[in-house]
């Protein structure tokens, strides 16, 4: 395991404390793949989980944890996913998984988004990190010219069809000085099903995995 990977596990493994009991919600990626691993040593602690994709329900599955149709249960106590980035207020881009629409959705109907990344994420704007937009295949040239208009250069994550059966565009060279702005704004453009902006419901902690053991920003 690289240091990396062991900051991102050791964000996972400091996530398990919020895991009290219920359904939890869970997002995707290979920090959230840790908190999966952690959460099957307590899983008698909890009812199950709610996925964010296809690739988190088989390794929950996996771990003979229960996965639930969000449709089944009601408003989820705790959601745990990672990001590509975050800055200080806990704004976050997400999406490099392709996972970005099912974790906007599980996020909303969370009381509570705890966010667990290693520490190269935190930047204190956002945007080197290209954006990922999921838009609906017929849309795609038209949504690309839309960012280009917002200054953005979208280049088409080739050979991905996301869980939803969409495309992927991933859009560099946005001014994300305005996170909540630029999020209503791409997801106005008709053909946008969701953009990685998670601003209007940002994470409400965020535990960094570090060289000197987790920190946790509010
Ligand atoms: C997937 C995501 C992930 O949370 C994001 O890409 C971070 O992944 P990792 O934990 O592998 O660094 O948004 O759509």
């Amino acid at each position: 395991m690289n240091n990396q990977d062991a900051m991102k596990q050791q964000a996972a493994e400091a996530a398990l404390t919020y895991a009290e009991g219920g359904v939890i919600g869970v997002g995707t990626g290979s920090t959230v793949n840790h908190f999966i691993d952690a959460l099957a040593r307590i899983k008698g602690r909890i009812e199950g989980a709610v996925s964010s994709s296809e690739a988190s329900t088989k390794r929950l599955e996996g771990h003979g944890i229960r996965v639930f149709d969000l449709n089944a249960v009601g408003e989820l106590s705790l959601y745990v996913d990672g990001a590509d980035e975050a800055n200080h207020a806990l704004q976050l881009i997400k999406g490099g998984g392709g996972a970005l629409t099912r974790e906007k959705i599980v996020a909303a109907a969370s009381r509570q988004f705890v966010c667990i990344a290693d520490q190269s994420k935190l930047v204190d704007v956002l945007g080197a990190f290209p954006l990922p937009v999921e838009v609906i295949p017929m849309a795609r040239s038209h949504v690309a010219r839309q960012l280009v208009k917002l200054g953005g250069t979208p280049v088409w994550r080739e050979g991905v069809i996301t869980d939803n059966g969409n495309l992927i565009l991933d859009v560099q060279n946005l001014d994300l000085i305005d996170p909540v702005t630029l999020e209503q704004a791409i997801n106005n453009i008709a053909g946008v099903v969701t953009v990685g902006i998670f601003a209007l419901r940002p994470a409400d902690l965020l535990i960094l995995g570090t060289a000197d053991g987790p920190k946790t920003l509010h």
